[in-house]
């Protein structure tokens, strides 16, 4: 697909496919991004999907108006507040305290969000718009570089996309810079488009989060979402044994074996990987917090969104 000149029409044409569950490529000042609607589960899931993502990463929430941080983050520092409104739209994020609101797949499974404001005429009229938070990751297929024209994004994710809008080439031309900003203090999580000199005129000294040779992305740290729970991970839920009130069974599509009194999680009946992806987080929790002796979980198709599943579902079983 060729992307489409910003027009008006366009922006509001991307708009309405955003609302409607699609997923649109948008120029900001960084790089290029990949936007669903941040509380839509099952169109953050066509993200990953779109990347080939082997595993779920957590993803920048994208606002267009102050009043939106207070819907995306359950609790705002002063301090952040101070450094948005400082900073903001610019090439800031920040990693806050997560709402309800925003679903587990848009932080793979962390207690907190990571939201920033862009600074880009086409990125501020897409967002309103749409009218929602814009949950992106920059737009480039998984293990490639960003995206800083359309013409990146065209050929390399052109027909994986609903629509690219050509901003023109990005003037920042690197991903924002990360900050955690808490009570106690904060870290830098990723330097890029600001200059942490700039931030610490605000915040103080910030601690360096950036440990060589440690992996780049929170998804693949240990920390990440586990249930407690033991878990197993079974190729056919044929193999669980006899089954009772005291399990779980976490089930790609509806169990085809007598279940009896288990607690049955089925994460899409209709076997959509995507539809798998958007619940997984949410079925897990469920079944977590059922304080169960042990869940069994189905494998899935290692295929598509099925190699991000089968990661996290790999880690859960590893965590006992
Ligand atoms: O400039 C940018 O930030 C671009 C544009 C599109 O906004 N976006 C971008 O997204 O670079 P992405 O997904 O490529 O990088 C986001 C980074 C990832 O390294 C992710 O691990 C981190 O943000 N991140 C997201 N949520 C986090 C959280 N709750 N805690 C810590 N790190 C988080
Ligand atoms: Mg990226």
């Amino acid at each position: 697909m060729k992307a489409k000149p910003a027009t008006e029409e366009n922006i509001q044409e991307a708009g309405r496919i955003i609302r409607g569950g699609g997923i649109v490529a948008f120029p900001t000042e960084t790089v290029y991004g990949l936007g669903a609607d941040a509380l839509n589960p099952e169109a953050v899931a066509r993200i990953f999907e779109a990347k080939q993502r082997p595993f779920f990463d957590p993803l920048i929430v994208h606002i267009g108006e102050m009043i939106q941080l207070d819907r995306v983050a359950a609790m705002v520092p002063g301090i952040a507040r101070e450094c948005a409104e400082r900073f903001w739209p610019g090439p800031l994020t920040m990693v806050l305290p997560k709402s309800g609101d925003i679903p587990d797949i848009v932080t793979a499974g962390l207690s907190t969000v990571a939201v920033r404001m862009p600074d880009h005429d086409v990125a501020s009229r897409l967002l309103a718009a749409a009218g929602t938070p814009v949950a992106a990751p920059s737009a480039n297929p998984f293990g490639y570089i960003s995206p800083t024209d359309a013409d990146h994004v065209a050929s390399q994710l052109g027909d994986r996309v609903d629509m690219i809008l050509d901003g023109g080439p990005c003037v920042v031309g690197v991903e924002s810079t990360i900050i955690r900003l808490d009570e106690s203090g904060g870290a830098v999580l990723r330097h890029g488009g600001l200059p942490v000199e700039e931030v610490e005129e605000i915040t103080g000294k910030l601690a360096e989060k950036e440990t060589p040779g440690e992996p780049e992305a929170p998804g693949q740290l240990p920390y990440h979402y586990s249930p407690l729970t033991p878990v197993t991970l079974v190729a056919d839920l044929k193999d669980t044994g006899k089954l009772s009130s005291s399990h779980g069974v976490l089930a790609f599509s509806t169990p085809e074996i007598d279940t009896g009194d288990a607690h049955v999680e089925v994460l899409s009946p209709g076997k959509s990987l995507r539809e798998a992806a958007a619940r997984l987080f949410i079925c897990m929790h469920r079944l977590d917090a059922l304080k169960l002796e042990r869940i069994y979980a189905e494998e899935v198709p290692q295929e598509g969104l099925g190699r991000a599943i089968m990661d996290r579902l790999r880690k859960a079983a590893a965590r006992q």
